[in-house]
């Protein structure tokens, strides 16, 4: 099964919006024709506008870092689906570990927001991941399954269709400690079999997995050769024209 595959920058909390801009012109002149690959940027909420003005007429496409699950009210320093849509913003991550261990969210919170994303044709990147203390306790498997399972609670096959799921072991985020390939592809697969039995076969072939941790070009093409590593969700690497391309460009050569 041939899946395309994606790219992600998660910019985090970096970046004015004009900064940004600056940024993904540099990405632009080096990949605005990149069609074999599809390449996200998540720059964070105020710079949206200004990031998804300069993709104007690019195949490159837009992400949120976060969302409300809630359309509108009274929910000081939120911003909703619609709001994001309304810039057109066609991604949105969510779950992601910094999240959940510094804004308390839970698989059920971050379930409502997936519902919500896909209500409002917003493709969920849905963040999983194990503690270092959950794996060497051997417990990955498990809370992998857990944040799959309930995550994507309520989700029917038609909407599943536009989820992508994103690997992340919380140990590897930002600490350069990368998940061995061996490691990447075991939770990958494990993350398929578990789409198989939920949604069937043929959709779970689809589905795109990303790896994120430390993704860098020089461990980037052995991750992406796996084969159920379908991308990257781009941290550190992402906030440099010139690493993000090399990882778009180790992407397009699988
Ligand atoms: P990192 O972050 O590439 O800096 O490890 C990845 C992420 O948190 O999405």
């Amino acid at each position: 099964m041939h899946r395309k595959k994606l790219i992600a920058g998660n910019w985090k909390m970096n970046k004015t919006a004009s900064d940004g801009v600056v940024l993904t012109r540099e990405l632009i002149a080096a990949l605005g024709r990149e069609t074999s690959v599809d390449v996200v940027l998540c720059p964070p909420f105020t710079a949206l506008e200004s990031v998804g003005r300069a993709l104007e007429g690019h195949a490159l496409k837009l992400g949120a870092q976060n969302m409300h699950a809630e359309k509108s009210g009274a929910f000081t320093g939120e911003i909703s689906a619609e709001m994001l849509r309304g810039l057109f913003v066609t991604h949105v991550i969510l779950g992601h570990s910094e999240r959940r261990t510094y804004n308390a969210e839970t698989d059920a919170s971050i379930n409502q927001k997936v519902l919500a994303a896909l209500a409002h044709q917003l493709k969920p990147i849905l963040c999983v991941g194990e503690t270092l203390a959950e794996r060497e306790s051997g417990a990955t498997l498990a809370v992998v399954q857990r944040h799959v399972e309930r995550g994507l609670q309520g989700v029917t096959p038609e909407q599943m269709g536009a989820c992508i799921i994103a690997y992340e072991p919380v140990w590897a985020i930002g600490t350069g400690k990368v998940a061995t390939t061996a490691q990447a592809q075991e939770v990958h697969a494990f993350i398929r079999e578990l789409l198989t039995k939920l949604y069937g076969a043929p959709l779970a072939q689809k589905v795109r997995i990303l790896y994120g941790g430390s993704m860098k070009p020089a461990n980037a093409p052995e991750l992406l050769a796996a084969p159920d590593i379908d991308g990257g969700l781009i941290g550190g690497a992402a906030l440099e024209a010139k690493s993000f391309i090399e990882l778009v460009r180790a992407a397009a050569a699988r």
